[in-house]
């Protein structure tokens, strides 16, 4: 359990650590200029329904963390930024909260901070759903986000080595929630060969979390001894490439994007590919802990104006006309989408 606790802090130490080595390719992903877009920035409404509920911004603090005394503090802070800008937010996963029942305030404290705030709970595909009941109600959650992870635990020395059940475990929790359940990578991004899996299981949200932002296996790298898995690291599609994977499934599958989104160009670009909304994780927590709370909410407030002066550029009101601004794909993304068969030209025209 010392160890698991430790784990959690380190992951934060060395996420905040990390320098961002590996393109998101956000930069092949560029809007077409309108100049005469027919709009007022006190016009656009950022925002947007989620499970029923109103949500000031499209954007969300992704899952990192609980589960140790440290990173309860940091959830509160989070929760505390969530509730002060309208985010929703995730907690990290909550297996030591059902393990150690002191370990479950690290992430009860979260619904305390924002009591009425739109939250995630967030556990593995390896429980069951009796288990991941029991999650949601530790912080009564809004959804629960079920997050999939097999190369970071193959790099972990004490990871998961059999994944035979996950999609059994998947579906059961699908069936048996009380609440929307969202499948969740944590940075290597889905295809659409995963996302039509994921379909057939009965799974309606996912969040596609890309390569670009957070690496996973750099951070199991930097955590033992012998780097031995350093050559995998750009391992899996950025957000952008997944984002256009999932264009195939964009009325029939609702999904979220998250991984390496750097500034609202990045969010606006995932929004105009058809995302619900857009989460960020280490970018949060780095101001967070550079800089506090306060300025935290205040960067965060300040995205949200710069989004609002973002879609004016672009003539869109709303996040729904973001779907019908023209975009070209390039370079190497372009390359990407010819050989897999996704048509961006469509996208280019619209
Ligand atoms: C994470 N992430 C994560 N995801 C998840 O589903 N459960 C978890 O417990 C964690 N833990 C975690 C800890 C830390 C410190 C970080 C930075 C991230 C992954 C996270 O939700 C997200 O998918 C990726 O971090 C990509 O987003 P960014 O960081 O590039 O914005």
């Amino acid at each position: 359990d010392q160890q698991r606790e430790d784990r959690k802090d380190e992951h934060v130490r060395l996420a905040l650590a990390a320098s961002r080595s590996v393109s998101s390719h956000f930069d092949d992903i560029v809007f077409v200029h309108r100049s005469l877009p027919h709009l007022a920035v006190k016009d656009v409404c950022l925002q947007v329904n989620l499970f029923g509920r109103a949500l000031a911004c499209p954007l969300y603090i992704n899952a990192m963390t609980g589960g140790s005394q440290k990173t309860g503090s940091i959830n509160e802070a989070l929760a505390t930024i969530a509730s002060a800008t309208g985010m929703a937010m995730a907690v990290g996963s909550q297996h030591a909260g059902l393990r150690k029942e002191e370990l479950a305030s690290t992430y009860r404290v979260v619904r305390k901070a924002n009591p009425k705030g739109v939250i995630f709970a967030n556990v593995g595909a390896d429980v069951s759903a009796d288990t991941a009941l029991k999650v949601i109600d530790m912080i009564e959650a809004d959804a629960l986000q079920i997050h999939v992870n097999v190369p970071q635990e193959l790099v972990m020395p004490e990871g998961e080595r059999d994944f035979s059940e996950w999609l059994q475990h998947i579906e059961d929790m699908v069936k048996r929630m009380n609440v929307p359940v969202i499948v969740k990578e944590v940075g290597f991004g889905m295809s659409k060969e995963t996302l039509h899996t994921l379909m057939s299981l009965g799974v309606q949200y996912v969040d596609i979390s890309g390569r670009g932002g957070t690496n996973f296996i750099g951070i199991e790298n930097r955590r033992r001894a012998q780097k031995e898995y350093s050559y995998i690291s750009t391992w899996g599609q950025t957000t952008a490439i997944a984002l256009l994977e999932a264009q195939a499934y964009r009325t029939r599958l609702t999904y979220f994007a998250s991984g390496g989104v750097r500034h609202p160009l990045d969010m606006t670009k995932c929004l105009a590919l058809g995302a619900k909304a857009v989460g960020i994780a280490s970018p949060v927590l780095r101001v967070l802990q550079e800089q506090g709370v306060e300025q935290a909410v205040e960067v965060m407030l300040q995205w949200q104006e710069q989004l609002k002066v973002l879609w004016t550029m672009l003539g869109a009101k709303n996040s729904e006309e973001l779907l019908t601004c023209p975009i070209v794909v390039m370079n190497e993304v372009k390359e990407w989408c010819d050989v897999r068969q996704i048509d961006v030209t469509e996208l280019a025209q619209r």
